[in-house]
């Protein structure tokens, strides 16, 4: 399942449009090895490509999607990974009763209502210490949701950010508290 280049996911029915590629993929299990979150959720399941390399550690993630394609697992998925068919704003009420370090990967809805949406509900739950990590940012939307969190725009800075060069462009940012300080 790791590392297959497109034409063999194509083969399978599985062809990918925008899905994170493989460089970017190494960079998200590179990103879950430093952070080591306690739980992942992931906005964008499609055919759940990144979600494996999100959970190549075994640590349990919750991806959201709108629309249930078929997997690149197969039909049962691994046990450490639930795919959930709704929107990722839904994820906010599981991730209150979640204990420890969050990691959220945001690849869903790419427009400028998508992207707030899934921000929104992020900053329901985020805790210190939590880690968001933004998928596609040299798309309009995604970059303009970025700097307003990361601080560019004069506001305070509440995060410690790292961008990667990749193809689509990725980032982390490292939420350092300010506001919402961890309840446990
Ligand atoms: C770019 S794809 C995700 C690719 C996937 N993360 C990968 O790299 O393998 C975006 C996905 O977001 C889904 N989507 C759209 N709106 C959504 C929402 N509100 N909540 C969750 N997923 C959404 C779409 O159906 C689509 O499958």
């Amino acid at each position: 399942m790791y590392g297959e280049d497109d034409e063999v996911l194509k083969g399978r029915g599985l062809a990918r449009k925008r899905w994170v590629t493989l460089q970017e993929a190494n960079v998200l299990a590179d990103v879950v090895e430093e952070e080591a979150p306690d739980h992942i959720f992931e906005s964008g399941t499609a055919n759940g490509y990144s979600t494996s390399w999100l959970g190549l550690l075994g640590t349990p993630v919750t991806t959201y999607d709108i629309v249930n394609r078929a997997k690149v697992w197969g039909e049962r998925n691994p046990a450490h990974i639930t795919c959930v068919n709704e929107k990722f704003s839904s994820m906010v009420e599981h991730a209150k009763t979640v204990e420890g370090k969050k990691l959220f990967f945001i690849d869903g809805n790419h427009n400028s209502s998508g992207v707030k949406a899934d921000v929104e509900a992020v900053l329901e739950v985020i805790e210190k210490g939590d880690v968001i990590v933004f998928h596609d940012l040299n798309c309009r939307a995604v970059i303009r949701f970025w700097h307003r969190l990361a601080g560019d725009e004069g506001r305070e800075v509440h995060y410690k950010e790292t961008k990667y060069d990749t193809q689509r462009g990725m980032g982390k940012l490292v939420f350092k508290g300010v506001g919402h300080e961890r309840k446990t």
